[in-house]
């Protein structure tokens, strides 16, 4: 990939490779408090995952990459290098179940390690360079979103408003973000975009982010709550909708932050497209349909005592999804590194695999 650096991103890093421990960035603690976290082992770092301190499908995969460094970096020989690898990766694989890159890094991790052990370098060797593994799935990213920005960018042009749900900024990847990357190179080449953000119930990433990591670039961005979307929209002031997605399945359905299906229906409604962005290793093809996609339910205190403090009442009964799946006939078109896919997806998005490998 031969993209150029960005000159006006300015946004925090959610995770930083510190030498001998991964820093984190507290994603709980924003837009209040910018706080990293020292991880030193693969525990932390499923911990982190868990809770959301980490959070966002390619800031989860990157994390947990580290982790399985960590997880690995004091065996003392090579089989117990293997082993602690396959454990950290084992471990880590249960700390969320819907974000297809988190099964996508640990396996490209885990199968990095076998090639090293097979290879019969010396275990400080093989340390290092699964350590360098992880650097690159990070590096790559960056590169990847600032690819997907192009080509969204495209399907844009100067004075359009566009509604984004969730945070698929920078926070939730190395850099950029895929939603939200093309709003970076708008502002660098000068295009203006209005976006409006759904604050994005129970957790509200899309305050606390989404909103909070636009407006420190200075992008135009107005925070809206989730079920003013159908109004903004009548209005006649969304041009098009983009999302990040945490996995896209074979035939091109699209899990994503819950209430992104019902900000797709509004968006067939109102007859504006619906653009997902992500990244090749968010689509998985052995994921057939939706239907397959583990959806993860979360505690009710997210609902209940969401605020700091209780605003339902004690014991009522809580559904509380952390994620839906958008058909594919929503979907206007799925935006990756490698161009832009259209319908057919269940055709489209194979040959996108085929051409690239
Ligand atoms: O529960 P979260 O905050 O991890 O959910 C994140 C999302 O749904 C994002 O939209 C998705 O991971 C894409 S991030 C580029």
């Amino acid at each position: 990939m031969t993209t150029t650096e960005s000159t006006s991103y300015k946004g925090l890093q959610s995770v930083i490779w510190a030498g001998e421990q991964l820093d984190l960035l507290d994603q709980r603690l924003l837009p209040e408090e910018i706080v990293y976290l020292p991880l030193v082992n693969a525990q932390d770092v499923w911990e982190a995952i868990r809770h959301l301190k980490v959070r966002g499908a390619p800031a989860i995969g990157i994390a947990a990459a580290y982790g399985v460094v960590l997880g690995s970096r004091d065996a003392s020989d090579r089989n117990a290098w293997m082993a602690a690898v396959k454990e950290a990766a084992a471990h880590l694989a249960t700390s969320r179940p819907t974000a297809v890159n988190l099964f996508w890094a640990l396996d490209r991790m885990t199968a990095r390690a076998e090639a090293l052990a097979a290879g019969g370098s010396d275990l400080a060797a093989c340390k290092e360079a699964l350590l360098q593994e992880a650097i690159t799935i990070q590096s790559e990213d960056e590169e990847t979103n600032r690819l997907i920005g192009e080509h969204a960018l495209t399907l844009f042009q100067d004075g359009m408003g566009v509604l984004t749900h969730c945070n698929a900024g920078g926070l939730a990847t190395a850099k950029y973000g895929t939603a939200l990357a093309p709003f970076y190179l708008a502002l660098e080449q000068g295009i203006k975009l209005r976006v409006f953000a759904d604050e994005t119930r129970p957790v509200l990433q899309g305050a606390r982010l989404t909103a909070f990591e636009l407006q420190q670039a200075g992008v135009d961005v107005t925070l809206i709550c989730d079920n003013m979307a159908g109004m903004v929209m009548s209005k006649g002031w969304v041009d098009a909708v983009i999302v990040g997605t945490d996995r896209v399945a074979a035939n091109g359905d699209v899990a994503n932050k819950i209430g992104t299906y019902s900000v797709a229906v509004l968006a067939k409604a109102h007859g504006i497209p619906f653009y997902v962005a992500c990244p090749l290793s968010t689509i998985d093809l052995n994921t057939p349909s939706g239907a397959e996609i583990p959806i993860e339910e979360r505690h009710a205190e997210e609902i209940t005592e969401g605020f700091g403090k209780r605003t339902a009442p004690v014991g009522v009964k809580v559904f509380n999804p952390a994620f839906d799946v958008t058909p594919n006939d929503y979907v206007t078109a799925i935006i990756t590194e490698k161009g832009i896919v259209k319908p057919p997806y269940d055709v489209n998005l194979k040959k996108l695999f085929e051409i690239n490998g």
